[in-house]
Order: C-alpha cells, then sequence, then structure tokens
C-alpha cells in the first residue's frame, strides 16, 4: 500500500469516499484491505507464528500430508492460486506437482504486482519444472487472465482467505472460480477455518485472535495508521483498544477498534466524525465453517464438495470442490 503523496487522484478520491462512508454507518467499519501496509504485512507474518494462532500451522501440516495424493488424483496441468501472497504454502503444492507430474503451470494472482515479480523469480529458480506466469490482479473483483488457463486447472484459495468475505461476496468469489472451471478434472481447493465445536473451543479461537504478546492488537491499531498515512486522517492510534469475539449468530471472529474516551477524527476534504467514549469501528470479520455452511456455500455458486480434509481436532479444513 502507497503513501498519500504517492496515490493518484482519482484513487485517493475513492479510498476517501470509502473511509468515510464506512466510518458513517451505523456500525462504522474500515476495510481490513487497510491493515497491509509494510510494518501490517510484518505483523501479519508474526501472528501466524505465535502460539494462539493455529490456522497458518493446521493448513501447512494438511497440506504437507495431502498434497501428493492430491496432485497424483488430479493431475493439473495448472495451478492457479488466488491471493498468493509470499506462496510460502504453495511451495508444497509445486513441490509435489514438479516431483509426481515432471512440470506445470502456476499462476499466482496478487494486487502487489512488484512483491509478485520477486515471488515468481525465486520460484522458478526453486521449481526448475514449473512454469510461474504471474498475474498482477484484485481476485476480489472481476479479472481476466493474460494467457488462456491450461486445463486440467487447480484453483486454489488458501490460507482462511474466504474468511474475509460476507457470504454474498463469498458466492460470488465462488461463483467466479466456477465459471474458470471449464472442464471435467478442473477442480477447486479451499482452505478455511472451521467454527467452535467437538475438537475446538470458542475460548481457543478467540484467543487466535487476542494473543497474550498483544501482536494482534498491534496489528488491528496499525490500520488507524495506515489510514492516516493515506488519506491525512488524524486518528490517535495509542488511543484506541483492541477487541475481537465469536459472534455465534454469524459464525465468524469480528474485530473491533474501541475508542478509549471520547475523540473527534477530521477527515481532510469530507469531515469530522465524532466517537463517544467506548465507541468501536469494526476493521474485520474472519468468517468460519463447517461441513453443513461449506456446502451449502458451494451448492450457491455451482459447486460440491469432493473431499473434504481435517486435523485430527476438526479446527481448519481443506476442501476440495468440483462443478455441481
Ligand atoms: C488473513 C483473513 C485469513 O482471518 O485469520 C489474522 C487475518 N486477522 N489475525 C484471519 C487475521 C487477525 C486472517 N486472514
Amino acid at each position: 500500500m502507497s503513501d498519500a503523496a504517492t496515490l493518484p487522484t482519482s484513487v485517493r478520491e475513492a479510498v476517501l469516499d470509502e473511509i468515510w462512508e464506512g466510518l458513517n454507518r451505523p456500525v462504522p467499519e474500515l476495510s481490513p484491505r487497510f491493515f497491509y501496509d509494510r510494518r501490517g504485512s510484518e505483523l501479519f507474518e508474526q501472528i501466524t507464528r505465535l502460539d494462539e494462532y493455529y490456522p497458518t500451522r493446521t493448513e501447512t501440516a494438511l497440506l504437507e500430508r495431502w498434497a501428493g495424493p492430491m496432485m497424483e488424483r488430479l493431475r493439473p496441468a495448472a495451478l492457479l492460486e488466488l491471493g498468493a501472497g509470499s506462496a510460502r504454502k504453495t511451495r508444497i503444492l509445486l513441490k509435489a506437482m514438479e516431483e509426481l507430474l515432471e512440470g506445470g503451470r502456476f499462476i499466482p494472482v496478487d494486487v502487489s504486482g512488484d512483491f509478485l515479480k520477486d515471488v515468481a523469480r525465486e520460484l522458478e529458480r526453486d521449481f526448475p519444472h514449473i512454469h510461474v506466469v504471474p498475474e498482477v490482479a484484485d481476485f476480489t473483483a472481476p479479472f481476466q487472465l493474460a494467457h488462456p488457463l491450461p486445463h486440467p486447472v487447480l484453483v486454489a484459495l488458501l490460507g482462511g482467505t474466504i474468511g474475509n468475505f460476507t457470504p454474498d461476496a463469498a458466492v460470488r468469489l465462488l461463483g467466479s472460480i466456477a465459471a474458470r472451471m471449464t472442464n471435467d478434472g478442473d477442480r477447486f481447493l479451499l482452505g478455511v477455518d472451521l467454527r467452535p465445536g467437538s475438537g475446538k473451543t470458542k475460548a481457543e479461537l478467540e484467543a487466535a485472535y487476542d494473543d497474550a504478546l498483544g501482536v494482534t492488537a498491534e496489528f488491528n491499531r496499525n490500520m488507524l495508521r495506515v489510514v492516516n498515512r493515506l488519506v491525512g486522517a488524524d486518528f490517535l492510534p495509542e488511543r484506541w483498544c483492541h477487541h475481537a469475539f465469536y459472534s455465534e449468530e454469524h459464525g465468524r471472529i469480528e474485530m473491533h477498534l474501541i475508542a478509549e474516551g471520547a475523540q473527534t477524527v477530521v477527515l481532510p476534504e469530507r469531515g469530522r466524525i465524532d466517537f463517544a467514549a467506548g465507541a468501536g469501528i469494526r476493521t474485520e470479520i474472519s468468517a468460519k465453517y463447517d461441513r453443513p455452511s461449506v456446502d451449502a456455500l458451494f451448492a450457491r455458486a455451482g459447486m460440491r464438495v469432493t473431499d473434504w480434509l481435517t486435523d485430527s481436532r476438526e479446527r481448519y479444513a481443506l476442501v476440495l470442490g468440483a462443478h455441481a
């Protein structure tokens, strides 16, 4: 994410509008995409290594266990990964692809172009038989690929990214993925964090979003610094408290920032917003699923679940999907 000074005027206007509109809602809200400047990405990286944050290491273990059998069975010509980021976990899939299939194409899709190109270069060096074709795009909106997609294709959405989507937005995203799955052998691989149940308590889930070291709290507050820099707002991050809780009603974690005392924030060219003591801003939803809710989501998007792979405590799942 760039600095205010480098934002083109039209983009700055759109971002200002979005922030102003979000903060003036009945439940004031900011988009989780404002977490990820350089510091935010570093903090998220730290979160993935916390004792309390089980999703990353659970998903990694599931990939280690299932990547081989999956590649042997599906034999994809291409792996298309949405929101690839550093592609750290994708390496497990690429290793299996290279060892078992002697090659293939990897198409990482990410909004961050420079980063994506660095990652692509490293992957080509480490996997000489994989052809890496990075695609700079925001996969949350419709996008076109620069090259025709080889089939069968495996489309991956990992890391619990689906959690940031509302139910309707998740259906739209999966629908757009289903539309790319034009061959019988095409498959969708989803990594999804599960609701509290037999193996995982609500306390354990909430602890993953409110760690003892306060890294998640710092990650949350960092959003206000990003917004300040992006549009010249004057939030005082140290006067906002981290609050994360699991909503049984919505089956999701919500992260909020709570005003410590009354305060006023000025958004340049838009106006001032008054926050009473204890008022909150929602910064993230992280939806959690179970088998029935994944089945329902896939059905609404024109897909069906072919495989449901979980850890022994059913904290996290890898889901394989095909056309309905
Ligand atoms: C990157 C959206 C999967 O929801 O667990 C981690 C982000 N927020 N801790 C998640 C996050 C707070 C993460 N996702």
